[in-house]
């Protein structure tokens, strides 16, 4: 007879060897690799995706990044277009798309095409039909496409770039042979080829509010009720810093999403004018920040795509002349510390961009300023209180600046006039405390919101000089 105390004893022993496995393994566990963009985005929901191009699929270097687990969707930035797949009428190249959705396959990625009916990179052939052909070759030219490639793509940016800015639709060749029915015509026959594929317009400069973008919401707003096949609204976010953030994107998004469609982020970049330097950086940061909120906070944002990842080879020099370093990795297909930084803090990962460059402090000279800085942060947003001392000669008004390192973000400020452009924040007196003698104090404030690290500001200056 055994004893019923066995059994349990047993259980116990088994009991404490496991805890003691396990911590043994967590000890021993090296420290895990961090997490790639689409890791951390497929975490949220969502891909994280890099445009690519046929003759970029010969650097080994690159396809090694491209396919390394960074980017979850692939779109190709130019072999699906009308001028290389039907480049004279009823003659068809599939090449190169063929090309770019077998490297996807092979390494896991989903494919965006890109894309059907476009006023440009359209062939001379196609502009110069006699109207009454442009809807029969428009019809054919969906439908072999689609046809080719039926079962091998997540989603088709159907129409692309269909509207002028003042948000009415560009008369090209599509409208001026079938009026603004073109655009239904388009989806329903894309939709008779593919009935899997995510069907989409897609469009730029319609990331916020504004005609453009107004021109868009109506058009889907009327597609939608009139039972078109419409799946999703592509906004490109080619972005510039020299133009601003798009005016509330992430409230944007969600109005198109309300209207029963899904949302992406197609084609995003971020240019400037060159040569970068730590402001503009700071910006283009705050600005990738911004556009990964924006999508994170709308459920029906799918995910996001990057025009490519690297500035060897970005179309934005080519375009726009003197711009440039628009993408998260150099020319060297190296992480840029900072902007891969930004994106992989905002999915909520760690960065592992490397080391940050570190900003330059600037030295304050003796008998400046001084600044006190604290904040009262609780999690999701914090008060910071400054008190500013004055240097060795009277002034009479000031200008006080300084820089976030995350995606600290202004709601307001008292005792001086508060305000925000990028990470940089600046703040002048108020009527009242504009005159500080040699040494004399005073003390402002503001509230801040903020997601990830929140970091005091390194340095500070007072009308342009650095304090201690
Ligand atoms: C760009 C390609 O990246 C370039 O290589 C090509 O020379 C021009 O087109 N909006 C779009 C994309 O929808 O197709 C464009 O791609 C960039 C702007």
């Amino acid at each position: 007879m055994s004893s019923p105390l066995r059994p349990r004893l047993a259980a116990v022993l088994a009991l404490a060897l496991g805890v003691l496995l396990a911590l043994t393994a967590m000890v021993m566990r090296p420290a895990s690799a961090a997490s790639t963009l689409d890791q951390l985005a497929k975490a949220k929901g969502k891909y994280f995706g890099s445009a690519t191009d046929n003759p970029e699929l010969s650097n080994s270097a690159y396809t090694a990044i491209l396919g390394g687990g960074e980017f979850g969707a692939t779109t190709p930035g130019n072999s699906m277009k009308w001028d290389t797949t039907e480049p004279s009428r009823g003659s068809f190249n599939f090449s190169g798309g063929d090309t770019i959705v077998s490297f996807a396959k092979s390494h896991n990625v989903i494919v965006r095409g890109h894309n059907l009916v476009w006023h440009s990179q359209l062939p001379s052939w196609v502009s110069s039909l006699p109207s009454t052909q442009v809807q029969a070759a428009m019809e054919n030219h969906i439908t072999t496409e689609v046809t080719h490639y039926k079962g091998q793509l997540y989603a088709w940016d159907v129409v692309n770039e269909p509207f002028n800015e003042d948000g009415t639709l560009r008369t090209d060749a599509f409208y001026n042979a079938m009026g603004s029915g073109y655009i239904a015509d388009a989806l329903r026959t894309a939709h008779a080829a593919d009935p899997n594929a995510k069907l989409y317009l897609n469009d730029y400069n319609i990331e916020g509010t504004g005609a453009k973008s107004d021109g868009m919401y109506n058009l889907v707003k009327s597609l939608k009720q009139q039972g078109v096949p419409i799946d999703g609204v592509g906004f490109e976010s080619h972005l510039a810093i020299q133009y601003g953030f798009p005016t509330n994107m992430q409230q944007n998004l969600q109005r198109f999403a309300d209207l029963g469609v899904d949302v992406a982020v197609t084609e995003l970049d971020v240019r400037m004018q060159l040569p970068a330097d730590t402001t503009k950086v700071n910006t283009q940061a705050q600005y990738y920040t911004n556009v990964v909120n924006a999508c994170l906070a709308v459920t029906r944002c799918v995910g996001i795509t990057i025009w490519d990842y690297t500035d060897k080879y970005s179309w934005i020099p080519g375009t726009f002349s003197g711009e440039g370093s628009a993408l998260p990795w150099d020319e060297n297909l190296n992480k840029k510390p900072q902007i891969y930084g930004a994106i992989s803090t905002a999915l909520g990962g760690t960065g592992d961009g490397g080391t940050p460059t570190p900003t330059p402090t600037p030295t304050p000279t003796p008998g400046s300023c001084k600044v006190a800085y604290s904040a009262n942060d609780w999690g999701t947003g914090f008060t910071a209180n400054i008190t500013i001392t004055n240097g060795s000669s009277a002034i009479n008004g000031w200008t006080l600046k300084f820089s976030y390192a995350g995606n600290q973000q202004l709601s307001q400020g008292w005792s001086g006039t508060w305000s925000q452009s990028g990470s940089t924040v600046t703040v002048t007196n108020a009527s009242w405390n504009g005159g500080l003698a040699a040494g004399a104090s005073t003390s402002v404030g503001a509230n801040f919101t903020y997601s990830g690290s929140n970091t005091a500001p390194g340095s500070f200056t007072l009308n342009g000089t650095a304090c201690s």
